[in-house]
């Protein structure tokens, strides 16, 4: 046994975020650690990795008790975490970043640089990483950075490693390139902890599973002893439908119109787009397509070289966000400085600061009001939290994704534009998220809803409009497979 922990106990001021939480992962195997937004999995690894220490319970590191008040110290005795979130300099080579504060020194303490080139070389070479020692971290890709943080993590000797949702933002070829390390890694030996929201890659990597529920495990086990339907039962605590299923409406009036849109900063060429009252358009594509770059142009965030964008048949071409958000537009990324998330602001103010009018007379602000409507569409939400004046900076990482979509309801826009809305949301609360995009729409707002989630496509969208390298390069109508959608993006419909 690598680590067991039994009993673990964590609270933050009036919030409990473990209450008993028990894990044991073997050398050799890869542990999935699953739970809803909120249930504690972020928590316990930082105490496994010595970033916050626990209340109470015991943990044992290769059968000793063990406590670790820095994550230095956890290093030190073998454990690391990939973080989400690459921590790197990113003016530094790749080699440079490896070893950044653990460089071997040389006479004068000068930093032996081709030393440490040397040595990043062979370590690459060793595990095959898609990088060179050389390239400079800024050019990366977030799949790239992720490399380079596993590269930090194993040239120290670690024996247990942490992945907190690895691939919630990777493409689907850079998620097989991370699942061929991890099992390179196993093969060799490590310990490995997973974390996912996504569903559909527990079977293609974990070899066992813990479930969290409410800060204490409430499952443990083989992955093949136990069925993704009693996974998901345990860790919503009930039994939920996964299919979604949508009333599809007719259509109404045009309130979005691209015409011709051109951004040679991004590559997007003659876009046009019409999305209309109470339809939900779904938008698939490659990573790197230009989906979220034609948000970015709509929303005003990136300026437009040619071609309009029309609101309600006027001319909107906001050259900011600000003016975007004034006329009604509403755009949610998992970008959540982009989106607007204040994380030292409370919950309720989060929701409520784009649209305060609702919530004031005469310009005084109605407390009682703004916590009972954050209250409201924080339960619809799910959302995990002690009170609407919880900081949101202190909330799950998935959590803080339901708040700005509470913020943007809250916003009442006629346009919402959604990249990527459920990424880092859990299962549960992925269908919340889908039953008020539809009552949105039911409402008469035009959604845009960007996803590489083919099935939720499938499921939600009226119709699916593929891009592939800054093009549109076809429409499919309701009901359309996953094939036809692939085929669209990487061929245009003519080919
Ligand atoms: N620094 C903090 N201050 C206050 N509360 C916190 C803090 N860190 C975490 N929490 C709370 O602890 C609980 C567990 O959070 P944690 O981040 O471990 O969840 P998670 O399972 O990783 O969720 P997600 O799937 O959304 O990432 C949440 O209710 C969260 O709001
Ligand atoms: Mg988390």
């Amino acid at each position: 046994m690598l680590i067991q922990l039994q009993g673990i106990q964590k609270r933050f001021g009036g919030v409990t975020a473990l209450r008993g939480a028990d894990l044991s992962v073997n050398a050799g195997e890869v542990h999935l650690l699953l739970g809803e937004n909120g249930a504690g999995k972020s928590t316990l690894m930082k105490i496994v990795s010595g970033i916050v220490q626990r209340d109470a319970g015991s943990m044992l590191w290769k059968g000793q008790e063990v406590s670790l008040t820095t994550p230095s110290q956890a290093a030190e005795i073998g454990i690391a975490m990939v973080n989400q979130e690459a921590l790197l300099a990113t003016h530094l080579t790749v080699a440079e970043n490896i070893f950044l504060g653990r460089e071997e020194r040389g006479s004068f303490g000068m930093i032996n640089r081709k030393k440490v080139m040397q040595q990043a070389r062979e370590l690459i070479a060793r595990h095959n990483f898609p990088l060179e020692a050389e390239w400079r971290v800024d050019r990366l890709s977030p799949a790239g950075k992720q490399m380079v943080e596993i590269c930090r993590a194993i040239q120290h000797g670690s024996s247990l490693l942490i992945f907190d949702e690895p691939t919630s933002s990777l493409s689907a070829a850079e998620t097989n390139e991370v699942f061929r390390i991890v099992r390179d890694l196993k093969a060799r030996g490590m310990g490995i902890i997973y974390i996912t929201h996504r569903m559909d890659e527990l079977r293609q990597i974990g070899d066992r599973v813990t479930v969290l529920r409410d800060g204490h495990t409430v499952h443990t086990g083989a992955l093949a002893d136990v069925s993704t339907h009693h996974l998901i039962a345990h860790m919503v605590g009930r039994n939920v439908e996964a299919i979604y299923e949508r009333e599809h409406l007719e259509p109404g009036a045009p309130v979005l119109e691209v015409r011709n849109l051109c951004v040679k900063k991004t590559g997007l060429e003659k876009i046009s787009l019409t999305l209309r009252a109470g339809e939900i358009t779904g938008m698939a594509g490659l990573i790197g397509a230009g989906r979220t770059e034609l948000c970015r142009a709509i929303f005003g965030i990136d300026p437009v070289d040619s071609g309009e964008v029309l609101l309600h048949g006027t001319p909107l071409n906001a050259r900011t966000p600000r003016e975007a958000v004034q006329a009604g537009v509403a755009l949610i990324t998992e970008d959540r400085q982009i989106s607007g998330l204040a994380l030292r602001m409370s919950i309720g103010d989060n929701v409520t600061m784009a649209n305060v009018e609702r919530i004031s007379n005469f310009g005084v602000l109605k407390h009682a009001m703004q916590t009972e409507l954050a209250t409201e569409l924080g339960g619809k939400m799910r959302l995990k939290a002690a009170s609407p004046a919880q900081l949101a900076g202190t909330l799950s990482g998935g959590n803080q994704q339901k708040v700005v979509i509470a913020k943007w309801l809250f916003r009442q826009a006629h346009v919402f534009l959604f990249d990527e809305p459920t990424r880092g949301i859990d299962i549960g609360a992925k269908a919340e998220v889908f039953e008020l995009m539809g009552e949105l729409a039911r409402a008469g707002a035009a959604i845009l809803m960007v996803s590489s989630e083919l099935q939720e496509l499938i499921q939600v969208a009226d119709r699916i409009v593929v891009m592939r390298q800054g093009h549109i390069s076809g429409e499919l109508p309701q009901g359309a497979s996953q094939e036809q959608i692939m085929k669209l993006a990487i061929l245009d419909s003519a080919a």
